[in-house]
């Protein structure tokens, strides 16, 4: 078997490797991406309902969950949403902004794939495909790595094959297992920006599926105002995904049902309207409403329940705790929080402290953003900061 040099070996060829091997092939370094997959960045592909979020403006480091919230701030602070704006916009990809500073291809996420096979391909990238890697050593200061019938060996090899969800397109631990054979550790993975289930008295729920509506979603200090969705397992929507990844099993999930209305509302609505029912001053869709009453047990004209009564149900209405049995798992989470801890790396070039030459970047690293563009931002901006260190 023949071996061939690199400078830098990635494993993973998605958003964050792609992005580091460009950065690295474009300075001059000779690199090798090996991927298990048939092609490159399949999430990219699936990203955004196939339109790739690829970005936020808002992009700052207290949007993502990590052990160390500040590890974040370098990378993004050095490659920011706005320099990916201007490599999109170079490469003539029409974009938009949805909502909350969430940038959108108008065309397809294929465009996002496109431009970083052609920053790849002016770096001189290699890129291999369709290559389970078989074995990774390490010796007299080279990372050695079989793939298909061939070996390459470099003196930097990277870290990049993301974190578990979704595996049906190709996601794996493996950045974990080896993480750990470098004896680099772990902040415990998790599924995140997933959905939650419910079980016993609250999966009557469950009967709401299909119903969304606006609230406020809180897990401890974390509180995201989007909207909602009941599923047939449990929830989900934006509000829900969000403070999935700060949920941990056995807590509580407040949801405030009417972000909008302010405190003593419901006296209020008694004098204004007194022959209504609770169901119809609440505003909310039919079978939520329905739900909700029937849970508070007030029915009739709200001029025959007392303020007391109407006060306690405007505290629970603003915040309805669910205790969820659990999340939908990997199969469904779009990310995954935790993952090879920050204390290992650095924070300017991800190369690990203790491991001259190893680095990890994009997903496989314990940082995590929320839903809306960040988790790209991330993967574009540690995966330049290795770049520019290879
Ligand atoms: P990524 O998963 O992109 O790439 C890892 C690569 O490693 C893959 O190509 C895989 O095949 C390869 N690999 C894995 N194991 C391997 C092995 N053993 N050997 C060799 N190769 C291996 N984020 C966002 O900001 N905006 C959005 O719109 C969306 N939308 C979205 C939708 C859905 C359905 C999902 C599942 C996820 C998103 N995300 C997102 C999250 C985003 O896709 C994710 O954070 C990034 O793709 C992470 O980039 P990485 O390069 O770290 O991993």
């Amino acid at each position: 078997m023949t071996t061939t040099s690199y400078d830098a070996i990635i494993l993973g060829g998605g958003a964050a490797g792609l992005m580091a091997a460009a950065t690295a092939g474009q300075r001059g370094r000779r690199v090798l991406v090996v991927d298990h997959a048939r092609a490159v960045g399949a999430k990219i592909l699936i990203s955004g309902g196939g339109r790739c979020n690829f970005t936020n403006i808002g992009t700052a480091a207290d949007r993502f969950v990590s052990a160390n919230p500040h590890f974040a701030k370098s990378a993004l602070g050095r490659y920011t949403a706005a320099d990916f704006l201007a490599l999109v916009e170079r490469h003539g990809i029409a974009w938009h902004e949805k909502t909350l500073g969430q940038l959108f291809c108008d065309g397809s996420a294929r465009q996002i794939v496109d431009l970083l096979l052609a920053e790849c391909a002016a770096g001189q990238v290699r890129i291999a495909c369709g290559f389970p890697v078989r074995d990774v050593a390490h010796g007299d200061g080279a990372y050695r790595v079989t793939f298909g019938n061939e070996e390459a060996s470099a003196p930097s090899l990277v870290i990049a094959t993301g974190g578990p969800s979704i595996p049906k397109i190709g996601a794996s631990d493996f950045a974990y297992h080896l993480a750990k054979r470098f004896g680099l550790k772990l902040v415990e993975p998790r599924p995140a920006l997933v959905p939650l289930t419910l079980a016993g008295e609250e999966a009557l729920f469950r009967e709401l599926s299909g119903v969304s509506t606006e609230v406020v979603a809180r897990v401890g200090k974390a509180s995201f105002r989007e909207a909602a969705l009941f599923t047939h397992r449990g929830l989900s929507g934006p509000s829900i995904l969000q403070v999935s990844s700060y949920w941990r099993h056995g807590e509580e999930v407040g949801v405030d049902f009417l972000p909008e209305r302010g405190s003593g509302w419901l006296r209020e609505a008694k004098r204004a309207a007194p022959r209504a029912s609770l169901k119809r001053v609440l505003g909310l869709p039919d079978r939520l409403a329905d739900a909700l009453v029937e849970r508070l047990a007030l029915t009739g004209e709200l001029a025959n329940l007392p303020d007391r009564a109407l006060e306690a149900a405007e505290r629970r209405l603003a915040d309805w705790r669910f205790r969820p049995s659990g999340t939908e798992g990997y199969a469904k989470a779009e990310v995954t929080v935790g993952g090879i801890s920050t204390a290992e790396l650095s924070s300017r070039t991800m190369e690990a402290r203790r491991v001259p030459g190893l680095y990890a970047i994009g997903e496989a690293v314990d940082v995590t953003g929320w839903l809306g563009g960040y988790n790209f931002q991330w993967a574009w901006s540690s995966g330049w900061a290795a770049g520019q260190a290879l």
